[in-house]
């Protein structure tokens, strides 16, 4: 089962997947975790490309491709076998990101976005995606606390409002995929509620 965290910036989206990957673990499932962009030798180099190189002027199309060809690389070296092996695989952003960032961020077209990604991930699309929704001010200030601020953070606050607006117009569209998560209560009942999605799709009884 590939299950996908989405959310803004300091949605603690990290803090989550580590903290679920440990209730599972305790359960005896066999769970991997991997994060976008990145996850791979060349994912990573693209990431410090994306989200380091602040002096580089990257297009919006540009970084379509980019996000896309990280995740190509992942999708086939490190997803498709680890679902193949029967583990539950938690993907810290998955394409949705890009629908997100680079559709409603960037307004870079639809069409070019469900393409790129039809060829990028093929069939492995994810079973779940947990979005962990918070107002932009609050996860930018959390970011700004940790002095965590990447190329797509420094964005304008209406670039983050449009993302979170997408996610969330894709969370009504589709119930039965997406689950919706307030990331503005506390690390523990967060988890919590998260727990109770994954157990429920898991089949787990408690
Ligand atoms: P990261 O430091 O992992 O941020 P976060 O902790 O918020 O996940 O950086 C990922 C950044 O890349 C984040 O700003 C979102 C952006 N991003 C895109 O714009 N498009 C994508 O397809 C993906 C996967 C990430």
């Amino acid at each position: 089962m590939l299950i996908a965290f989405e959310g803004g910036e300091g949605s603690g989206k990290g803090t989550q997947i580590e903290m679920l990957k440990k209730s599972l673990a305790n359960l005896g499932y066999d769970v991997l975790d991997i994060i976008e962009p990145g996850g791979t030798p060349v994912g990573q180099t693209i990431r410090n490309i994306l989200l380091d190189r602040k002096d580089l002027d990257i297009l919006g199309i540009t970084e379509v491709f980019l996000f896309s060809a990280s995740r190509a690389q992942q999708v086939r070296t490190v997803t498709r076998p680890a679902l193949k092996q029967g583990k539950i695989v938690l993907s810290d952003r998955s394409f949705y990101s890009t629908y997100a960032y680079q559709g409603a961020g960037r307004r870079q077209p639809k069409e070019l976005l469900e393409q790129l990604t039809s060829f990028a991930v093929g069939e492995t699309t994810p079973d779940l995606v947990i979005l962990l929704d918070l107002s932009p001010e609050v996860g930018l200030a959390r970011k700004k606390d940790q002095n965590k601020i990447n190329r797509l953070d420094a964005e304008t606050l209406e670039f983050h409002k449009n993302v979170r607006d997408a996610y969330l117009t894709m969370a009504e569209t589709n119930p039965k995929l997406w689950r919706v998560v307030n990331a503005e209560t506390g690390v523990e009942e967060i988890h919590s509620r998260i727990k109770t999605i994954v157990f429920e799709a898991l089949k787990i009884d408690r």
